[in-house]
């Protein structure tokens, strides 16, 4: 049976431990902050919308969904509510209709791709906004849990005064408040449930089977999960399970939805349902390997999202081979926006024929990751000559999959012999020539 290993992040939002990768999906930083902050706002959407009255997003590594989701959330939030938009729920789609645009709609279109069926499943369900979310006692107990977190220096009462404030700065969460040991945090960002429930719907009716998945029924209903899936949600989904119906038409979970939860939905929930009129919003979950996925996708996107995991354990998504068939599926205006500031994965994109930038965060005054485009134009913050500098030495060395089906410990393999036979300077050299701690 399949084990989901949550924990919350610094900001409320769940996160998830991989056991098979020995690595979290989802910084203790924040997971939905981080959705934000490096996916979400650097798509400066306000500019795009100018130009543009649709919008194909890749999202590749969907897992349990915070980029697509956190894109769709603010989208709703800050463009559709605040236009005036006005919406309704269509008899077999959602749409977004945008008054202000002359009665013309603004198309979504979000293609996800991600292995893991279960996590992508469960992408609806997942809390955000957790009040307190440092806890001695999580509900939810796993050793490699717990050792992770300790591993990443989880604040407890056991901890000194000064501990916890060298914490406090480390995780950068401006006025976050300790109380009794727990975090309180200042950022406390939020899904809506209706976005959660427009992604509910689209999955159920893509993908009928999730209506009757074993794992997700064990998971929904295995009390050690509770604190970490959205009761609400999870009710609405049981509802139409329990009505046994093989094809759910939105109309009839609308009706569901309004029944059962009206009376529970806030002011600014009503008014979001009502603006969710007609339907341009299209969702097409891909459950299978990005590459096989990309290969067969003949579509261009303005926006990808590449959230894969870490390149040095997993490089399959960050292979020059793998960054060359991208190249074909992004439109001449289109960005790739990533958290890695990996010097290989940077030259695999320049080696790729795109434009290469760094993403920079305004709040933490720093750079969090990395952004490619055919249009120069659209790179804001250039590579430094420092960071040209270290893609010429060892750390440059891309990864490769000539034929893009090599398993990750090959293309691992490959690599390190690139590099134990290269000549090229090693990046320790070249940091400690430049006289500088390697900082992105
Ligand atoms: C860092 S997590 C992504 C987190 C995700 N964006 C979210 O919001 O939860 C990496 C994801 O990559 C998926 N993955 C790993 N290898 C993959 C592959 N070859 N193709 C597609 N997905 C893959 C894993 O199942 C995992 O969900």
């Amino acid at each position: 049976m399949y084990t989901f290993y949550p924990y919350f992040t610094n900001d409320g939002s769940v996160g998830l431990f991989s056991p098979e990768a020995d690595d979290i999906y989802h910084s203790t930083y924040g997971a939905l902050s981080e959705a934000l902050e490096k996916f979400v706002l650097p798509m400066e959407l306000s500019e795009f919308i100018k130009k543009n009255n649709q919008i194909k997003i890749l999202d590749i590594c969907y897992g349990i969904g915070y980029n697509s989701k956190t894109f769709l959330d603010f989208f709703i939030k800050n463009f559709l509510l605040k236009n005036n938009t006005t919406a309704a729920i269509g008899s077999d789609n959602i749409s977004l209709k945008n008054t202000n645009k002359k009665s013309s709609n603004f198309n979504i279109y979000i293609k996800a791709i991600d292995t893991d069926k279960t996590l992508a499943y469960l992408s609806p369900f997942i809390v955000t906004g957790k009040k307190f979310f440092r806890s001695n006692k999580l509900s939810f107990h796993d050793e490699r849990v717990e050792k992770f977190l300790n591993k990443k220096n989880v604040i407890s009462n056991e901890n000194s005064p000064r501990e916890k404030i060298k914490y406090l700065f480390s995780n950068r969460t401006k006025k976050s408040v300790i109380n009794n040991g727990k975090f309180l945090g200042s950022r406390n960002p939020k899904i809506s449930p209706v976005t959660n429930i427009i992604f509910l719907l689209e999955i159920i009716n893509s993908h009928p089977e999730f209506l009757t998945d074993v794992n997700i029924n064990h998971i929904l209903t295995d009390k050690k999960y509770k604190e970490f899936l959205a009761r609400d949600i999870a009710a609405l989904f049981n509802f139409k399970r329990n009505q046994g119906y093989k094809y759910t038409l939105l109309r009839r979970l609308i009706v569901c939805l309004h029944n059962i939860y009206y009376n529970h939905l806030s002011i600014s929930y009503k008014k979001a349902l009502k603006c969710l009129k007609l339907c341009d919003f299209n969702f097409d979950l891909k459950i299978c390997d990005a590459r096989n996925a990309i290969i067969e996708d003949k579509n261009t996107y303005n926006f990808v999202f590449l959230d894969a995991f870490t390149p040095a354990k997993c490089p399959a998504l960050w292979t020059l081979d793998f960054f060359k068939l991208l190249y074909d599926r992004i439109d001449e205006d289109g960005i790739i926006l990533t958290y890695s500031n990996s010097a290989s994965v940077r030259k695999a994109f320049l080696e790729s024929g795109f434009y290469v930038g760094k993403i920079y965060n305004e709040s933490e005054s720093k750079f969090i990751g990395t952004i490619a485009s055919k249009n120069k134009s659209l790179i804001k913050n250039e590579l430094s000559q420092y960071d040209l500098g270290l893609l010429n030495t060892k750390a440059g060395i891309v990864y490769r999959d000539k034929n893009l089906n090599a398993s990750n410990e090959a293309i691992i393999a490959y690599h390190k012999s690139e590099v134990e036979t290269s000549d090229l300077e090693s990046s320790s050299s070249y940091i400690k020539k430049s006289g500088r701690k390697h900082n992105v």
